[in-house]
């Protein structure tokens, strides 16, 4: 008998590569993916804990879930991922319908765990060892990888995929969660990932963004052998089918130069560098305990330039860290502002229970100074963001098409009737008949608008740039034409 499943997914890359895995797991244990939760006999939510607001937002939607629980006890509720690790039995105390938590390293565990529960086994909870809870191989070994199954239907296209190198994080920075609920870091044997993505090429896929929480800290060894990131660049770039080789997200601390020579080498690299700065004061910077200054974050990004000089570099900030002031705050905003970054994600800083900054230090921004510093340095980022879409106008660029765009794909589920997106795949497009609003990247990470045809999914295909807001480049494909105005392209 299949049972339907049904999975909700928040946070980062790395959440979605393990929902992607929890679903081929148990679509080989007999399940289908239903898209409401009304309709399935287990949900699961898998979550996020880098911030309050995400971990309140699966509280409200455990709540909504409890009549329906009540109507229905045979329909199994589950809460995995980083939230599952953090509040643990919490999460039992303050939803007692919840049949199932379980972290990131048992995420394996699920299918024997819904089984014994579905037996009636009662309230199940497997989650990873504290990070000072034993020996660290202890702990290490808690904090099981889970990567062999793929699952072509949860990734963002079929020819894309994401693909984990290493585990946790070890920098501890004072206001993060994460080396909590994600354990220890552990880089993965380059051969396990140079399997799975020639494997995935096999399949189709076409580009891999290799996923760490500071993936450039990547260092594998065996005996007197040590493979760094830059030595997986280039075994990578030798897979047939792959096209497009991502990293995210790197420490700036640890974008070494041999780095920054491999994605300037190899062809298949993007160039493109999501480095965090977090903060443009040394005083926060010091506090955040982050270990370099903004002296040495320019210059990294100095060397970023002159290495590649069109790598497109993206930041993340946070606003409103504790004792912040608006002096600190301005050279948030001069960073920035010299910076140009093709984007920077801002955050308002959000006390996580059992982090040094919320042992230490009082959360003494208040909410609305939060708020107008979070819109001040976004109103700046998407000044210069949208400054330099500018300079892409009339210029031809490479770009991987991804899928239909937000709106065609919007038209298309109002034509079904269906308002829930479909995960990835083209193959529902046959139907649509003369063009159709696509979505690809450049190289440097830029996601381009175009009208086009569903058989250019999955191909590298060159646009001209029309037009360009902050976030989006909008653009026609070059076509051809035979005769004295023939286009030359330099692929
Ligand atoms: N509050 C707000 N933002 C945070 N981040 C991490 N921890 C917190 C927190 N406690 C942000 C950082 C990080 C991104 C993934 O989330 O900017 O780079
Ligand atoms: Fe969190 Fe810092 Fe590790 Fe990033 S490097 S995951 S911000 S502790």
């Amino acid at each position: 008998m299949t049972r339907k499943l049904y999975i909700e997914t928040v946070g980062c890359q790395m959440n979605m590569l393990d929902s992607e895995l929890v679903v081929a797991d148990l679509r080989r244990n007999g399940y289908e993916l239903v898209d409401a939760p009304a309709a399935a006999d287990l949900v699961l939510f898998n979550t996020c804990s880098v911030r309050a607001h995400a971990e309140e937002k699966i509280y409200s939607a455990l709540g909504r879930l409890k009549n329906a629980k009540k109507r229905n006890p045979e329909k199994i509720i589950g809460v995995i991922g980083c939230m599952a690790q953090n509040h643990q039995k919490t999460v039992f105390t303050r939803a007692p319908y919840v049949d199932l938590v379980v972290g990131p390293g048992q995420l394996h565990q699920i299918p024997q765990l819904v089984r014994d529960i579905a037996a009636g086994g009662g309230q199940k909870l497997e989650v990873s060892l504290d990070r000072t809870g034993g020996a660290r191989s202890d702990v290490e070994r808690s904090f099981e990888s889970y990567d062999p199954l793929r699952d072509e239907a949860m990734r963002p296209s079929r020819y894309q995929a994401f693909v984990r190198i290493m585990i946790g994080c070890d920098k501890f920075c004072t206001y993060c969660i994460v080396p909590k609920v994600r354990g220890p870091e552990q880089s993965r044997p380059p051969e396990q990932i140079v399997a799975e993505a020639r494997k995935l090429a096999d399949e189709g896929c076409r580009e891999i963004t290799l996923l760490g929480q500071t993936v450039n800290s990547y260092k594998y060894k065996d005996g007197d052998r040590t493979t760094r990131l830059s030595d997986l660049l280039h075994q990578l770039s030798e897979i047939d089918g792959i096209a497009r080789l991502k990293f995210v997200t790197s420490f700036p601390n640890d974008m070494t130069q041999d780095l920054l020579d491999a994605v300037r080498d190899v062809k298949k690299c993007s160039h493109y560098l999501h480095v965090p700065c977090q903060s443009g004061s040394n005083e926060q910077l010091k506090r955040m305990k982050r270990n370099y200054t903004v002296e040495s974050y320019r210059e990294m990004l100095q060397r970023i330039r002159t290495t590649i000089p069109d790598a497109a570099v993206t930041s993340d900030f946070i606003v409103g860290f504790c004792g912040e002031t608006e002096e600190d705050f301005q050279k948030t905003v001069a960073l920035v502002e010299e910076s140009r970054f093709k984007n920077s994600f801002i955050f308002k800083y959000s006390p996580r229970e059992g982090t040094k900054a919320d042992e230490l230090y009082a959360d003494d921004v208040p909410d609305d100074v939060k708020r107008r510093r979070n819109n001040e340095l976004l109103a700046v980022q998407n000044r210069i963001s949208y400054e330099d879409n500018q300079a892409f106008l009339g210029r031809v660029v490479e770009i991987l098409v991804e899928g239909p765009s937000e709106r065609a794909r919007r038209q298309e589920d109002h034509a079904h009737g269906d308002d829930q997106p479909e995960a990835g795949g083209e193959q529902s497009h046959d139907h649509v008949h003369g063009p159709l609003q696509l979505v690809g990247r450049t190289n440097c990470d830029r996601i381009v608008v175009f009208d086009g045809n569903p058989r250019q999914i999955g191909q590298i295909l060159p646009v001209t740039v029309y037009d360009a807001n902050s976030f989006t480049l909008f653009g026609e494909v070059v076509t051809e034409h035979v005769g004295p105005q023939m286009v030359s392209l330099s692929l």
